[in-house]
């Protein structure tokens, strides 16, 4: 790894009062730098408690977008402005307000992974990690799930007297996850726990020993006497895990289980995005407040 880099890329960091937010699906070179590095919920958190007077976000265009409505005072920076979230682009404004408008009166849940003007037309956002707790405070007979079709009906069968409406979106990396992938890992490593991300197909979901976001599976493989895990979600989950815990063994579901936009982002790119300030996140002054008290609402739930 480039040190020099590394330690120019941290001078600035502290020159400029930045700090470095990560999800746990970026290039691993990235955590070299980092502040925080975590899931959707954990860097939300970070990028509203921060008093830094710069964000950088090693993340996707929404996670930037999150961090900017939370923190509209700070400069948000996303190194890459073009990565996207394929599952984030499968709804937008009009396609919510048709689905709304098939249901009206019904509540809306939109999962963290959708566009400032999403959140701003739904009732509170969620996360992988929050998802169910989300759904279960709104006391609602009926919820409409925006867009994640399977993290809908993850929290379906979570909350059975709930009539969960999906929208009809999904991850492409999770949902080409098949059962097959997994009869296969098991056969070759019977003793491994099956530990998968909700974004996953139900039948996916079906066949684990623990379903949670990417720090929910990074936590129980830290806690767990069991030595070997088949992590059924991005290969960044693998990467840091064979990092931290060398001990144990992890094997990652399929060789297609990488997310190109997560994978933009490399040192150089975040040396740049310091340097010049680029690329700033500006999210619209009236979308933002609405999209604010969407996502306040879900930071409000422990
Ligand atoms: P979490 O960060 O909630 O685990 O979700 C994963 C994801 O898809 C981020 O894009
Ligand atoms: Fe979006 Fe899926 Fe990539 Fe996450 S892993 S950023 S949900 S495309």
């Amino acid at each position: 790894m480039n040190q020099q880099l590394i330690d120019k890329i941290k001078d600035l960091k502290k020159e400029k009062k930045a700090i470095i937010l990560a999800h746990s699906y970026q290039n691993i070179e990235v955590d070299e730098v980092a502040d925080y590095v975590g899931d959707s919920l954990y860097l939300s958190r970070m990028a509203a408690q921060t008093d830094a007077k710069i964000i950088i976000f090693a993340g996707v265009y929404f996670m930037a977008e999150t961090a900017k409505i939370l923190s509209p005072q700070k400069k948000v920076l996303l190194p890459r402005p073009e990565s996207g979230c394929l599952m984030a682009d499968m709804i937008n404004l009009k396609q919510l307000r048709d689905f709304k408008s098939k249901y009206p009166n019904v509540p809306v849940v939109c999962y963290i992974n959708s566009t400032a003007e999403v959140k701003a037309e739904s009732d509170i956002c969620c996360t992988s990690a929050n998802a169910v707790e989300v759904v279960k405070s709104l006391e609602a007979k009926e919820v409409l799930f925006v867009p994640d079709k399977h993290l809908g009906s993850y929290v379906a069968s979570k909350l059975p007297t709930t009539k969960i409406i999906t929208y009809s979106g999904y991850c492409p990396i999770h949902h080409n996850i098949s059962t097959t992938d997994i009869i296969q890992k098991k056969e070759k490593h019977p003793d491994a726990k099956v530990l998968v991300h909700p974004e996953c197909p139900d039948n996916v979901v079906k066949l684990a020993d623990y379903v949670g976001s990417t720090t929910g599976i990074i936590k129980v493989c830290k806690e767990s006497t069991h030595k070997s895990f088949i992590i059924v979600t991005e290969k960044g989950v693998v990467d840091r895990l064979k990092r931290d815990l060398p001990e144990k063994e992890f094997i990652l579901i399929n060789d297609n289980a990488i997310c190109k936009d997560m994978k933009r982002i490399y040192l150089e790119d975040i040396y740049e995005s310091l340097l010049k300030e680029q690329y700033e996140i500006v999210v619209d002054e009236k979308i933002a407040q609405k999209a604010l008290n969407t996502i306040e609402r879900m930071l409000k739930i422990q």
